[in-house]
């Protein structure tokens, strides 16, 4: 789901761009390493600034990100003139339901964007179709101990309570499509946030 006005202030804010510059790329590169030359899928890239990083912090060679807003997109175009369209392809999509073939990325990042997924499983789902065997998946996640909270609740505008999840439920969706977390992860805050970098395994069987 989009953000709502206030959470798109939050979002597409100066502040948010320096933790993100600052403290969740240098996490996020701690745990899984750079990506140099490498593809990379950006999901729910919102304005672009995690964008940005994967380029400037991680080295990546080329970059698909995508958003559910187009508002964003428009934004993120602005921002990241530079690298388009050679090394660049931004557009309008679902996070659920990506527009991409299977095994087409090195990559994919997620910078807080699977909890405003109602069927956030499909969007596991979906990441791990479309990341190479061998390939990493980077995240940085809200958890259902923060969308509990006041703020979140008065505020924000979220999925429904069944459909939050905790860093075990999490992981285990991820494990059960063959993204193994296991310690390469580190939750924040009270356990609001987790961060983490998971690697696709090179078979492709679900466990159901
Ligand atoms: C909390 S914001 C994070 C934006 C950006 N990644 C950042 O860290 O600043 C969540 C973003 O996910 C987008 N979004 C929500 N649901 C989505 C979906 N189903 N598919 C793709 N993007 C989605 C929203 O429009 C929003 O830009």
């Amino acid at each position: 789901m989009k953000l709502n006005a206030i959470e798109k202030a939050l979002m597409n804010n100066p502040a948010r761009a320096v933790l993100q510059r600052r403290y969740e790329a240098a996490l996020l590169r701690r745990l899984g390493g750079r990506v140099a030359g490498k593809r990379v899928l950006e999901i729910g890239c919102g304005r672009g600034v995690g964008t940005e990083i994967i380029f400037e912090r991680f080295g990546a060679g080329e970059v698909h990100a995508f958003d559910l807003d187009p508002d964003m997109i428009d934004q993120a175009r602005r921002r990241l003139a530079r690298y388009l369209p050679n090394r660049l392809k931004l557009y309008v999509g679902d996070g659920a339901a990506i527009d991409e073939p299977d095994a087409s990325f090195d990559a994919v990042f997620d910078f807080a964007i699977i909890h405003h997924i109602p069927n956030w499983k499909d969007a596991v789902a979906e990441i791990a179709r479309v990341v190479k065997p061998g390939g990493k998946f980077y995240f940085e996640e809200v958890t259902e101990h923060a969308l509990g909270r006041w703020f979140y609740r008065t505020f924000l505008e979220h999925p429904q309570s069944q459909h939050w999840f905790n860093k075990e439920k999490f992981v285990a969706e991820l494990e059960r499509h063959g993204i193994v977390v296991g310690e390469n992860l580190v939750e924040r805050f009270f356990g609001d946030f987790i961060i983490g970098v998971g690697r696709r395994s090179r078979s492709n069987n679900v466990e159901n």
